[in-house]
């Protein structure tokens, strides 16, 4: 098992990654003090495969848990969901003292978060990330809430955990689809901080894509402990935070104009990373090479690394990316690399240049931005 710290002062917490460490749950629980009431969350899918588990090491620790189920996917990050959780958490009288348990993926935990962030105004809040994309990203840094019909993630607060288990046995059962939309998270964190954990991807990569626990122990901690020292150094996203969101910026627009159907959010960000890296190319002299060490890497996943849009798409892609609610004043800006590990945020690109790395997207196969 490994453990990382996200140093936040009072608000300190470990990260714990390792395998079987969701029959640990109750125990360290338990150490964090809560009363003995406490409610699971976890997604129909997730609550019908770990939900027992979860329940009875909690139990053996001597809490009374209640699991609060509801259905899987992005709709349920919902102000309708969350209301139908406090009505459960009311009716099981749960008070101050008692713990809130996201046993998921980023819906349950964005999700739960947001019901413990607001619930008798805050209660303990422990993840229990169980897919990729939540144990390497959303379940570290405290950024919760949910979804409205106006867009995504438009209502939601800054509520840290007490701690965060990464079981990495529960990614085994993760579909095949949903893990390599991990990966391409795992790959953003090699680009923007950490270019060793970028070549051991490249060299370790049949491991990683088989899901080797070793090396999903140490990529998954390594990732961890990255999000956890931009986190620390920006908490409220007022500035290095800003790097997270490498590849967001066209991976966002590529989601909205796709109403959140067609592509997994670790699909669209591939593709919204290879653009980015396109227009580092141009923007910062990135290395064409290190530029297709980047897509190589995306294709090797499994992930797109293209996309053609009409010319209406286009315009929409463009109007939904200056919507974006990172977007102020109006600019959109980007993250961009000047090598691998060496990113900066802010930078504002003339539409020419995005429609340029849009016609070489569009053709599939490498071509010079
Ligand atoms: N808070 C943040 O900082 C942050 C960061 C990134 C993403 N997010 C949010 O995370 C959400 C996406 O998270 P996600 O990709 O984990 O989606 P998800 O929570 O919907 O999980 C994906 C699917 O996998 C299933 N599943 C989960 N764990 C499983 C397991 N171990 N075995 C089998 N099936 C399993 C779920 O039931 C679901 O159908 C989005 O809403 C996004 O906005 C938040
Ligand atoms: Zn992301």
């Amino acid at each position: 098992m490994r453990k990382v710290t996200v140093p936040l002062g009072a608000r300190t917490y470990p990260v714990l990654v390792g395998e079987g460490l969701l029959t640990t749950l109750g125990r360290r629980c338990r150490a964090l003090g809560s009363s003995t009431r406490c409610a699971v969350l976890a997604d129909e899918t997730v609550a019908a495969r770990y939900g027992d588990l979860a329940l009875k090491s909690l139990r053996d620790a001597g809490f009374a848990p209640v699991l609060i189920p509801f259905a899987a996917g992005e709709k349920s990050k919902s102000l309708r969901v969350v209301e139908r959780c406090y009505a459960e958490l009311a009716r099981h009288r749960l008070e101050r003292r008692s713990l809130i348990v996201a046993l998921g993926g980023g819906v349950t935990g964005d999700l739960a978060g947001f019901v413990a962030a607001t619930y008798l105004r805050g209660l303990p809040f422990v993840q229990v990330p169980t897919t990729l994309l939540a144990q390497v990203d959303s379940s570290v840094g405290g950024k919760v809430g949910v979804n409205l019909a106006a867009g995504k993630n438009l209502v939601g607060a800054f509520l840290q955990p007490k701690l965060v288990l990464c079981d990495l046995s529960t990614l085994q059962t993760l579909p095949e689809r949903e893990f390599r939309a991990g990966l391409a998270e795992v790959i953003k964190y090699g680009i923007i901080h950490d270019p060793a954990l970028f070549r051991r991807l490249e060299r370790d990569w049949d491991r990683v894509a088989a899901r080797d626990p070793r090396v999903l122990e140490s990529v998954v901690a390594r990732c961890c402990r990255i999000k956890a020292h931009v986190v620390s150094e920006d908490e409220t996203e007022s500035g290095l935070r800003a790097i997270l969101n490498f590849g967001h910026t066209i991976g966002h627009g590529i989601e909205a104009i796709t109403r959140y159907g067609e592509y997994l959010h670790g699909e669209a960000i591939s593709i919204g990373q290879v653009a980015a890296a396109m227009l580092s190319e141009r923007r910062l002299g990135l290395a064409p090479s290190v530029s297709e060490r980047i897509r190589q890497l995306f294709l090797r996943a499994g992930l797109p690394v293209s996309i053609r849009l009409s010319a209406g798409q286009r315009v929409r892609l463009l109007a939904a990316m200056r919507l974006d609610k990172k977007v102020s004043g109006g600019e959109v800006k980007f993250v961009l690399a000047s090598a691998l590990g060496k990113v900066t945020w802010g930078h504002a690109i003339p539409e020419s240049e995005v429609h340029a790395v849009l016609d070489a997207l569009a053709g599939g196969t490498r071509r010079s931005p």
